[in-house]
């Protein structure tokens, strides 16, 4: 509780009404305006939630002036150079990092679950080997709800741990099978006795006829791709799963929406857009022709923008951006990629942006997904496939939330309001009068 309120007064002459201010651990207090709408007949008006705190919640935080994001209190550079995904996991979804006896706990659980129900992948077969990756996810979680109905009660928390369980090690899985369909060669079975992102790179690029050979460098990338996008506070597909969820559907259904949020190119589909615009760029003549590229980005009659910066949180480097940095840089050594000609236009671009008045007075910073695309395409990840790895990522981020949400008990169905602008009442006129 708190003794501290918020007035809000009117020109009107409408009698001023007090609200409580509520205080969080850490961030911006929030003014608890639930009871605007009895005490005064409004309602408030922000497109967007600029300014709306939708849910309380423990998960993550998210400075954006300071350029911070802690996981349960962790900050993810501590996060990500100490722990791998399966111990974020563990954290995200229970609180605390696991010990010693819980981890082998959590690994057991999450690898008896990685093989996918077989009749999966005849419901795959009945997509077009050219379908968006996304599309096919969407559609693959979805089924999930119809797979494994045994744990699909929202209101069980033992079910709701077990789909946790089946949707983190699942996801691996299915993602590799979605690319294996669309390149038609025969699915990986998962193996167990590798870990988490090793099994999922395993599952993507071996053949029945040649295994994959785990490269640490390049398994230590992807697992870090994992823990930077594991979870983001309440961004748009994470606000989706909760609204979802709100109206008491099953996990994998909530899960599903989070799926086609996260596919738009404003949020998970950065990455995949940031590297077709390197393209774009390259096929025009690459590095020579930056400079034209970003007089089109800061022409205001111009649609185009520099993918993969900026962020509606983060008016400062994002933290995320700084790590996804350094893997960059090891995986392109590693693979001897410094020169290659796309990469060298990423460097570059990145370095005239950060440079440039236009993106330093608006504090455009290049976010995760810039780097994010790149070490992706250079590990040999298939553009399209990239929001898919996101949304493998975001998974745990998601149930978790969802999960915290479920057992709050403020906990209601989201339903928003709005100003309505529309038609005043009128009648229907005979056809021949319209
Ligand atoms: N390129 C060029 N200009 C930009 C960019 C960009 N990438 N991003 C913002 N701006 C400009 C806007 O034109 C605007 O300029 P103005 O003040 O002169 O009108 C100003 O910066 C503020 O931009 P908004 O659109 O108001 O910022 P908002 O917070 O709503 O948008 C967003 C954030 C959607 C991420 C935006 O920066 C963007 O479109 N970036 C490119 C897409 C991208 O990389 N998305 C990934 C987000 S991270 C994630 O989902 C994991």
């Amino acid at each position: 509780m708190t003794d501290r309120t918020a007035t809000l007064s009117f020109s009107d002459g409408s009698p001023s009404v007090s609200f409580p201010v509520l205080s969080g651990t850490i961030g911006p207090d929030v003014i608890d305006i639930r009871s605007l709408y009895g005490k005064t007949g409004k309602f408030t008006y922000d497109p967007g939630f600029m300014s709306t705190a939708a849910c309380r919640s423990a998960i993550t935080y998210i400075d954006g002036d300071k350029g911070e994001l802690l996981y349960r209190g962790y900050a993810i550079e501590d996060l990500a150079r100490h722990c791998d995904f399966l111990d974020v996991c563990h954290l995200l979804l229970y609180g605390e990092l696991p010990d010693a006896a819980q981890r082998a706990d959590f690994d057991q659980r999450v690898t008896r679950h990685t093989m996918v129900n077989e009749q999966m992948q005849f419901f795959l077969r009945g997509f077009r080997r050219d379908a968006h990756p996304m599309a096919v996810m969407t559609g693959l979680v979805g089924a999930m709800s119809a797979f494994y109905p045994d744990s699909i009660n929202l209101h069980d928390a033992h079910q709701r741990d077990i789909s946790a369980i089946r949707l983190i090690a699942k996801m691996p899985t299915l993602v590799a099978m979605a690319y294996k369909y669309s390149v038609g060669q025969p699915y990986m079975y998962p193996r167990n006795e590798l870990a988490y992102a090793a099994n999922f790179m395993r599952m993507m690029f071996a053949t029945p006829c040649e295994d994959y050979k785990v490269n640490d460098v390049l398994v230590r990338a992807m697992d870090r791709i994992f823990i930077l996008h594991a979870d983001h506070e309440q961004n748009a597909s994470t606000s989706t799963v909760r609204l979802c969820a709100s109206s008491g559907t099953n996990p994998f259904a909530a899960i599903a929406a989070g799926v086609a949020c996260l596919w738009g190119p404003a949020h998970g589909g950065a990455n995949e857009a940031c590297l077709n615009m390197l393209y774009d760029i390259q096929a025009q003549g690459g590095v020579a022709r930056i400079g034209e590229f970003i007089e089109k980005v800061k022409d205001k009659n111009s649609t185009v923008r520099l993918m993969g910066f900026g962020h509606r949180v983060y008016k400062n480097y994002d933290p995320r951006a700084k790590l996804m940095r350094e893997t960059c840089h090891e995986v392109l050594s590693e693979l001897g990629l410094h020169d290659d000609p796309l990469f060298k236009l990423a460097m570059a671009l990145e370095k005239i942006a950060l440079e440039d008045d236009y993106f330093v007075s608006r504090k455009l910073y290049p976010n995760v997904d810039y780097y994010s695309g790149i070490v992706q395409k250079a590990i040999g990840i298939p553009v399209p496939l990239f929001t898919a790895i996101f949304a493998l990522a975001r998974t745990v981020g998601w149930i978790a939330q969802l999960n915290e949400m479920i057992a709050d008990p403020e906990y209601k169905i989201g339903r928003p309001r709005q100003l309505f602008v529309g038609a005043t009442p009128r009648t229907v006129k005979p056809i021949a009068q319209r």
